[in-house]
């Protein structure tokens, strides 16, 4: 497969509209987890260098963009798509692998997260070290939750006051990266006892609940990582 997957920019406008249709047709599939976008708003991503698409010749067979939340503190690498005909072949992760490398460039302090029920995107992004997170580490920015209105589980999310919903939260953060051992799971500092004797009670006793359901979130994921392989063998 001669798939280019690039960064980006001004030439690339004229896929906006295939992009759109590939990003709607999937959205109307799933049901879930992908935001709509209009044709000026992705066609802005590209001239801003905020994407990444993938071409075969003269067609796109694949996009992600970035958008940034709460003044740059956060990054969602969103709108994550594959064309039909190019999918299982590993283009996701690909597009997936450049639009991370492509945030972290830009934004070397965000954290980098998305929220997703697919188990493709989970399986990716624990791959590049991302962990599971509850809602309530994620941006607060309004706009952000806006964009799940499409979604057919929009009411749990509503009923759940933004809380929690269907999705996995799962984010990147370079802070705790720097702090944990290579495997991205391994999040727990080691100078657990220096920390317990500075750190307010409260705030310690949140972590531990925090890390607790990261813990459980991280062995679910690994449950359904398993069957998936185990299913495709
Ligand atoms: C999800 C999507 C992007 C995957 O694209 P793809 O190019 O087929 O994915 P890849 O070939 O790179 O596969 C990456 C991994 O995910 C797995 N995977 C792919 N599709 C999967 C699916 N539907 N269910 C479970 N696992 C899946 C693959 O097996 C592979 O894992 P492995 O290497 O351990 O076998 C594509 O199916 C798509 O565009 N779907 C519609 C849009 C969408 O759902 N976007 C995500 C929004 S959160």
């Amino acid at each position: 497969m001669a798939v280019k997957v690039v960064v980006a920019n001004a030439t690339h406008v004229q896929y906006a509209p295939t992009i759109c249709e590939l990003i709607h047709i999937s959205a109307q599939q799933r049901g879930t987890g992908i935001a709509n976008r209009t044709p000026e708003y992705i066609a802005e991503k590209m001239k801003q260098g905020k994407a990444v698409i993938a071409l075969n010749n003269n067609n796109a067979v694949g996009f992600a963009y970035i958008e940034t939340w709460s003044h740059g503190m956060f990054v969602a690498n969103s709108g994550l798509v594959v064309d039909h005909e190019y999918r299982n072949s590993g283009l996701a992760r690909k597009i997936k692998k450049n639009i991370f490398e492509l945030s972290r460039k830009l934004y070397p302090n965000a954290k980098i997260f998305s929220i997703t029920t697919g188990l493709a995107v989970m399986k990716l992004n624990s791959e590049l070290g991302y962990v599971p997170v509850t809602f309530s580490e994620l941006t607060r920015d309004i706009e952000f939750w806006q964009g799940c209105e499409g979604c057919k589980n929009f009411d749990i999310l509503q009923r759940n006051e933004y809380k929690m919903c269907l999705c996995t939260g799962l984010m990147f953060d370079p802070a705790r990266k720097k702090d944990s051992k290579k495997n991205g799971f391994m999040i727990i500092p080691q100078k657990l006892p220096f920390r317990f004797l500075f750190v307010r009670p409260f705030v310690f006793i949140r972590r531990i609940f925090q890390r607790l359901y990261i813990k459980i979130k991280r062995n679910e994921l690994h449950r359904k990582i398993n069957k998936a392989n185990k299913y495709k063998q």
